[in-house]
């Protein structure tokens, strides 16, 4: 584990794919919320494995070259995941948390063949075009959770998107000061532009699974110009 031995204020989770092998996360003791991998994480990088993502005749897992964008990703795990699954990811988060992207990048490589992955800037309501043409997934856990958030991340979801984008928004509902409050106004600005479906639980993995930790396939309302 070069995170540990490198750099003494990192601490590790292990996360079993349903193959045996494991994601090895680093975390921080020191930091921001992105520093720490939030159990949101856990399950949405859990269901990326589920059945739901393999062809039910040819039994072909569908991540394979998909192109898809993680936002607030922190350490990355989600994104991980989908790229160790095939997909071709952009892991994007605020400037600090770079590093800890790329040392849990370098540590996991030998998980992911014919996927890819990188990690990249991308600040919430800014420029997006580095992202484009429109990934067949936009992936985010745990991102809704401060009031001045909402605008920036729900135009970056409407920049990022395209008719074919699938978001999978995963986070876990909380009902103690301002999360309720938050939660109400970011599905309220985001169902002016997207369809919301909410995947019940019985399709979550079966074991990474918490009624308070919500799942949707969020999608483009059709113009209808
Ligand atoms: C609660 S953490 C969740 C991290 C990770 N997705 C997880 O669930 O483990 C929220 C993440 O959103 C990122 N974030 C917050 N505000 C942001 C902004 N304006 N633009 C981009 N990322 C932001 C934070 O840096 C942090 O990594």
């Amino acid at each position: 584990m070069a995170a540990q031995g490198e750099h003494n204020n990192y601490f590790v989770r292990e996360i079993e794919k349903t193959n045996g092998s494991f994601l090895t996360v680093s975390q921080c003791y020191m930091g921001d919320v992105g520093c720490v991998v939030w159990d949101a994480a856990i399950v949405l990088a859990k269901y990326l494995e589920t059945q739901q993502f393999y062809d039910p005749t040819s039994g072909v897992n569908l991540w394979a070259g998909r192109r898809v964008v993680e936002l607030g990703a922190g350490t990355g795990v989600v994104g991980l995941m989908a790229a160790t699954l095939g997909a071709d990811v952009s892991v994007t988060d605020l400037e600090d948390l770079q590093t800890l992207l790329k040392v849990n990048i370098q540590d996991n490589q030998t998980l992911i063949s014919t996927g890819s992955i990188s990690a990249k800037v991308l600040k919430w309501g800014e420029d997006v075009s580095g992202f484009l043409p429109p990934p067949h997934y936009v992936l985010m856990a745990d991102c809704i959770y401060y009031e001045q958030s909402i605008t920036p991340l729900v135009e970056t979801l409407k920049l990022l998107s395209g008719p074919e984008t699938c978001i999978i928004c995963c986070y876990e509902q909380r009902t103690e000061g301002i999360n309720p409050k938050v939660e109400k106004q970011f599905f309220k600005l985001l169902q002016e532009s997207f369809n919301c479906e909410e995947i019940p639980l019985s399709k979550h993995d079966s074991e990474f699974r918490s009624p308070d930790i919500h799942i949707l396939h969020v999608r483009k309302k059709v113009s209808s110009c």
